[in-house]
């Protein structure tokens, strides 16, 4: 038992947790102004805790960044890391619920104390945006306003906090990096696209041939589903000719390199192979989080518009139209999402040759 000598010294539960600072944060504007409106306490808590749970949610991205700084994710690393991406994706939740406590106050009660809040916004919340830019978004695909940079709001120290995060290297830039890494695509005579390619070939004709052979459509019918079939066809493109997805990624479409959805989508084809467990569940965490962000964006925006309706912001955006847009425009992860359209029936699966399958079993290293 560790008593108050040395260093391992006793503590109060108050003192150890700030709580006197904690609660003495709460300063009603309304209350300062001489107006006190009752709400306002609930307005505050609930922003306070949000900046909490960013707090920590910025503590466990950034240790993530970090296991993939060095060029290198081991096996260990990679399970921690999907444990704290799990941590936050339940954050984020909460994080979604908690808006309905907010909706407990009305858009009348809102009205007694919104004139005072006046500039201040969501926009000017620094934390926010440093999760938004340590998971990746990129600056070019942001909605900005007046032709202002989205950091325009802080302070020259913050904005180069902001700008260090992107200059370190985001989540998407790591895992990019990490995704080109992986070995097994073009290994001991199996070429992965190759192969792919041909198992693509082989299901797309399958689908044609039985909507020509069907005895249920009609012809008209049966010429729109081929057509239909076609447009999947397109889909394909984007992964077996590197040119559509270069193209496709200087019209912003995609943000992962060729080489890294190439391999995602290897991971994702092989997932039941023991080695890609790990590498799957990791980007499906990041699929994960992607979504509850964007149900946050999305459940801000429903109760903007029925706190405020279509009145603008207080940090001068268009209100619900802007964040309403966010919630499509401001996703990250989105070529993960993309993945799925490349997907065929594991019976259509090229088979690995044994010694790539030996490898898949033993360890997920560019070392040998
Ligand atoms: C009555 C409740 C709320 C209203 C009426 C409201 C309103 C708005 C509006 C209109 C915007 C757009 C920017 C602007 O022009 O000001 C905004 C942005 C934002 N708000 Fe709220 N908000 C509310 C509660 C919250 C809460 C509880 C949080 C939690 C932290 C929050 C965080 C944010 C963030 C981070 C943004 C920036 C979003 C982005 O740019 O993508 N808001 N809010």
């Amino acid at each position: 038992m560790k008593t108050n000598e040395g260093k391992y010294t006793t503590i109060h539960y108050q003192k150890y947790l700030k709580i006197e600072e904690l609660l003495s944060a709460q300063v009603l504007r309304s209350e300062q102004l001489g107006e006190p409106a009752h709400e306002e306490m609930l307005f505050i808590v609930v922003h306070q805790v949000y900046e909490l749970w960013f707090k920590q949610i910025i503590h466990e991205l950034e240790s993530v960044i970090d296991f993939f700084t060095d060029n290198e994710v081991i096996e260990s690393s990679l399970s921690v890391a999907i444990g704290r991406l799990r941590r936050v994706e339940d954050i984020l939740k909460l994080l979604v619920e908690q808006i309905g406590i907010m909706e407990t106050m009305t858009p009348l009660d809102f009205l007694d104390f919104r004139n005072y809040l006046f500039p201040a916004s969501g926009f000017q919340s620094f934390q926010f945006r440093a999760i938004e830019c340590l998971l990746g978004l990129p600056e070019e695909q942001r909605l900005t306003y007046f032709g202002q940079k989205y950091s325009s709001v802080f302070t020259e120290d913050k904005q180069k906090r902001l700008d260090d995060i992107y200059a370190k290297g985001t989540l998407l830039n790591q895992v990019n990096a990490w995704l080109e890494r992986t070995p097994f695509l073009e290994l001991d005579g199996f070429n992965f696209l190759t192969e792919y390619q041909t198992a693509v070939n082989a299901m797309l004709n399958k689908e044609t041939t039985a909507i020509n052979e069907s005895s249920y459509l009609t012809e008209k019918e049966k010429k729109m589903r081929t057509e239909m079939a076609g447009s999947t066809n397109t889909y394909f493109k984007s992964i077996l000719e590197e040119s559509t997805h270069e193209q496709l990624m200087t019209e912003g479409k995609k943000k992962l390199s060729y080489k890294a959805t190439v391999a995602a989508l290897f991971i994702n084809l092989y997932r039941d192979e023991p080695i890609l467990h790990l590498p799957f569940q990791f980007i499906t965490c990041l699929m994960d989080i992607d979504n509850q962000v964007t149900n946050w964006r999305y459940r801000h925006a429903q109760m903007v518009l029925r706190m405020i309706g279509n009145k603008i912001g207080t940090g001068g955006s268009s209100g619900h139209e802007y964040l309403a847009k966010t919630a499509s425009l401001h996703q990250i992860f989105t070529d993960f999402h993309g993945i799925s359209s490349l997907l065929i029936p594991r019976s259509e699966l090229p088979t690995l040759p044994d010694g790539i399958r030996d490898q898949l079993n033993f360890h997920f290293n560019t070392k040998k």
